[in-house]
């Protein structure tokens, strides 16, 4: 069984990601560690927790992180257009009863990575901030953690907050370029192979005919992202499970195929800001610092998040 944080921005794929990794028997989830991004932080933990509630999953910690960018003001607003008012498709859950610990994301990650060291895979599908704060803190852990897998970034593939940039590397660019470069062993899951990856409504509509708590939840804001992503491409049919497929490559790496490429974030363009620029030159220039998803077999990675969360979670 594998270890693993997810750092979330929750968020309607985040909320699908937690559903798939959670129950999943080839996964330990030592905790969850939210930031800013789909909404503000504030609202990201609360839905965190609503989501853990509604699964069931009370006990896994959650440690609210960042709510800012390491260094500049935020570039670009809450994406309340694709994710709702609430953050997850405007469903309105109640309330949670648990709280986030008292512990700040940065300071959990460096705790459980110092715990298991060489153990933990960190899961990060929001901004890099809280995972840059933790490695300014305490540089260590970059030789104890065991890997990050990032669902971010655009390498070969248009981006889908500015024509070239990708929402969470956007987010925050320079916690992102400090990831980067920082020697933890990374694998980048991004638009090249998380856009292939659709949900539809024939697969809500058997969430929903579950009539379960989680089923009639999950197809809700399912449908809303479904919507959303409509308005921006009639042609699409679905939503993309960017965050999910993330976990997919933890749980099975052979979803995916990637190549080992240097990638570095643009921090300073103006119209190109927030760009993951992979050096693919032939042959390249520069040792790679990650893996990069650049093929995803499609049907069996959609087939297998679809069977564990039905089943898992009781659908
Ligand atoms: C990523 O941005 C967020 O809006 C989604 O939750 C996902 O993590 C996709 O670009
Ligand atoms: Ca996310």
């Amino acid at each position: 069984m594998e270890y693993v944080i997810l750092d979330v921005d929750t968020g309607i794929d985040d909320a699908l990601a937690l559903a798939y990794a959670i129950q999943s028997p080839a996964l330990h989830v030592l905790g969850l560690t939210t930031s800013f991004g789909n909404h503000v932080v504030d609202i990201t933990t609360e839905n965190t927790l609503k989501v853990l509630e509604i699964l069931g999953a009370t006990d896994i910690p959650v440690a609210k992180g960042a709510g800012k960018p390491l260094l500049r003001s935020p570039l670009k607003a809450n994406a309340t257009h694709i994710h709702g008012e609430d953050g997850i498709g405007n469903t309105y859950l109640p309330k949670p009863k648990a709280t986030a610990i008292d512990q700040h994301a940065a300071d959990f990650i460096i705790e459980q990575v110092r715990k298991y060291p060489k153990q933990v895979t960190l899961i990060t599908v929001a901004s890099q901030t809280n995972l840059a704060l933790a490695i300014m803190k305490d540089p260590e852990i970059v030789s104890l953690v065991k890997r990050v897998v990032i669902m971010g970034g655009a390498v070969t593939v248009p981006g889908n907050v500015t024509p070239v940039a990708e929402a969470n590397i956007y987010t925050d660019p320079e916690a992102a370029e400090l990831v980067f470069q920082s020697g933890i062993p990374i694998t980048l899951v991004g638009l090249d192979v998380t856009m292939q990856t659709l949900l539809t409504k024939e697969h809500t509509q058997m969430w929903r005919e579950s009539g379960t708590p989680v089923g009639k939840f999950l197809a809700s804001c399912s449908e809303f992202y479904m919507d959303a992503y409509a308005k921006i491409n009639p042609y699409l049919g679905g939503c993309a499970l960017h965050d999910p497929l993330a976990v997919g490559v933890v749980i099975d790496p052979s979803f995916v195929q990637a190549s080992p490429m240097y990638v570095q974030v643009d921090t300073e363009g103006s119209a190109s800001i927030g760009r993951t620029i992979g050096d693919r030159r032939n042959p390249p220039k520069q040792s790679p610092n990650m893996d990069v998803c650049l093929q995803v077999d499609v049907n069996r990675f959609v087939s297998h998040f679809l069977q564990q969360v039905i089943t898992k979670n009781n659908i």
